[in-house]
């Protein structure tokens, strides 16, 4: 059966136990209202070590004010459910008062990863994240740390904190998991109504088409943006943050596609703000 856990110090000492006994840990980090995009990487996680640790923490430190940390979506009781039908061994619920106590004061940043994409439109956002996965890489240590690519910039951060900061963690990806009409899974999508639900839709349609254009030939990025915002723009109560198309590694925007490149973008849709990217292989 799963065991939940919600002390740091109790976290702490039962993965210095599991250490002790030979066994390696694989760590899924989530902020709960689980979906099959999150169980996935539960999978990857649950092959990867023998014993496999999840965590659910709705982060204050990585919404600004006026974002949806109030109202974001939260079902510990199903989480839990989930999390255990997926071979979860620790489901790790720590409380916001241990993790940020009143006098709390340190954060992580990083010089040029979190000023690409999202990062512009929200930033403060990349050291709220990496600031939170710090401090649960401290308390779990973990071997392995399982994140999914439907966060690409995210992911990216991470593995460069991780690798910066001598974590001795492997980063491990997990593709996006798309809904049967494309959406990509995220536990904002409980927000949309079925009008915006359709119009959501529309965001994968932009990158699919932006790929079949590269398969034409196209190799303009301005040309394949320009492509993606009509699709997006046509649909009601869109509202385009970015549509870039920049190196995978970097970030950095690029103009041709030349070597395989990251497409990727933000939308609002009606107040529901959705990620979505693709890789686009050259011809
Ligand atoms: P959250 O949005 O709950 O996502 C937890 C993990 O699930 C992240 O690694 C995210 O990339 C992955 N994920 C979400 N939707 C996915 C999908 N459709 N397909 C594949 N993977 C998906 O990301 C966070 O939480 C937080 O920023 C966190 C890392 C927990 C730090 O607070």
């Amino acid at each position: 059966a799963i065991k939940t856990i919600d002390d740091i110090r109790q976290m702490r000492k039962t993965a210095e136990t599991l250490h002790a006994q030979g066994n390696t840990i694989a760590f899924v980090p989530t902020m709960g209202y689980l979906h099959e995009g999150h169980l996935s990487l539960m999978r990857k996680g649950r092959e990867l070590a023998d014993t496999l640790v999840a965590s659910i923490f709705v982060n204050p430190a990585q919404f600004a004010p006026g974002e949806d940390y109030d109202a974001y979506p939260r079902d510990p009781e199903r989480d839990a459910a989930l999390a255990e039908q997926t071979g979860v061994d620790i489901l790790f619920m720590p409380h916001k008062k241990d993790l940020y106590p009143e006098d709390y004061e340190t954060y992580i940043t990083q010089t040029h990863l979190p000023g690409h994409l999202c990062g512009r439109s929200r930033p403060t956002h990349f050291t709220g994240v990496m600031t939170i996965v710090a401090k649960l890489f401290h308390i779990v240590q973990p071997d392995y740390a399982v994140f999914g690519q439907k966060d690409y910039q995210q992911l990216a951060i991470i593995r460069k904190m991780a690798r910066d900061l001598d974590f001795g963690i492997d980063i491990i990806g997990g593709p996006i998991v798309r809904e049967s009409d494309g959406l990509a899974m995220s536990s904002r999508n409980k927000y949309l109504s079925p009008s915006q639900r359709q119009s959501a839709l529309e965001l994968y349609r932009g990158l699919e088409e932006a790929k079949k254009a590269v398969a034409r030939g196209e190799t303009k990025a301005a040309a394949l943006i320009e492509t993606v915002k009509k699709i997006i723009s046509s649909a009601p109560e869109t509202g385009i943050d970015y549509i870039a198309v920049c190196d995978p590694d970097t970030l950095a925007d690029k103009k041709f596609i030349d070597r395989p490149a990251l497409m990727a973008l933000a939308v609002r849709v009606g107040e529901t703000r959705l990620i979505d990217n693709i890789i686009l292989y050259p011809q």
